[in-house]
């Protein structure tokens, strides 16, 4: 019998989780409304597929919860969604963070009395009215950020891909969220303050700028001793910018929503790293500062 999994976060990541895992374990879907207890998954190939779902808010919980928690909130609140459930999780409940940028990470690896591994995806998905759209396949890579608990990676990564989401467990999370932070910083503060799609970066004048911004990112990357990825940190970004071209970028989809935005998640660390190295880094402060 696969454990229950609890999903907390009904945003669209959650809602895929959610819709995805169903059929294989039972799923419980938590936010802090009620979410919907009926959603309909529309898939890459266009299947749309209905499934009634558990639903439940912090304070409709069962405690005690044993299985697996996935955090799928924003990185913002993850720290307080979890601090507003704890006390109904066993204690050695396994937590999977799901969250942009890095820092929480490590607080939440070191807060948390059980296990903890941390997941990045580049599977995309956004909310509709009564449920999510599954828009593209993409890889998802799950570890601990330290490289213990290779078993219970590798039992959540076999679940996850038999739920449809390809995943694999690996030993260099802290490395790939890493990656991650810096193709997010290249493009999401960019696209949000301009209100522009992702390929609009490859035009005047948004070009030069993710030019600057990539060397200042790369220094950085170079101080604090993390290696790039294989096709360089360019290569890197203007392959994914090119990839998701037609994409609005979930920071410039907050925006729009006049949600609160990542931009701290996002660019925090890297400026925390730069001030850290005596780095400096006009292009990232002003577009915090603007931010
Ligand atoms: O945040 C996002 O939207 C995505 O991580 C990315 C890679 C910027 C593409 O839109």
């Amino acid at each position: 019998m696969i454990q229950p999994q609890l999903i907390v976060g009904p945003g669209a990541l959650g809602r895929l989780l959610a819709m995805r895992l169903s059929d294989l374990a039972p799923v419980t879907l938590l936010g802090r409304r009620p979410p919907p207890e009926s959603l309909c998954l529309t898939s890459p190939d266009g299947q749309r597929l209905q499934r009634r779902l558990t639903g439940a808010t912090p304070e409709s919980l069962t405690a005690p919860f044993r299985g697996t928690l996935h955090l799928t909130t924003k990185a913002y609140h993850a720290a307080a969604a979890l601090e507003g459930i704890s006390a109904k999780l066993a204690p050695d409940t396994p937590l999977v963070l799901w969250q942009n940028g890095y820092g929480v990470q490590r607080t939440l690896t070191r807060r948390w009395s059980g296990p903890v591994l941390c997941a990045t995806t580049s599977e995309g998905a956004y909310v509709t009215e009564g449920g999510v759209v599954h828009a593209g396949h993409g890889e998802t890579y799950l570890g601990h950020l330290d490289g213990a608990h290779a078993d219970l990676a590798e039992a959540l990564a076999a679940l996850l891909s038999r739920a449809g989401l390809r995943c694999q467990a690996v030993g260099d999370i802290d490395l790939r969220l890493w990656h991650k932070l810096v193709v997010n910083a290249a493009i999401n503060p960019l696209v949000a303050r301009w209100r522009i799609r992702n390929g609009q970066l490859r035009d005047r004048p948004f070009r030069p700028l993710v030019e600057a911004l990539l060397d200042e990112l790369e220094a950085i990357m170079h101080a604090e001793g993390i290696a790039p990825p294989a096709e360089g940190w360019h290569g890197r970004v203007w392959r994914v910018i090119e990839g998701t071209a037609n994409n609005r970028a979930s920071m410039l989809q907050d925006v729009l929503a006049g949600r609160p935005t990542e931009h701290d998640a996002i660019l925090g660390p890297l400026l925390e790293a730069a001030r850290r190295h005596g780095l400096a880094t006009p292009q990232l402060s002003a577009l915090y500062a603007a931010g």
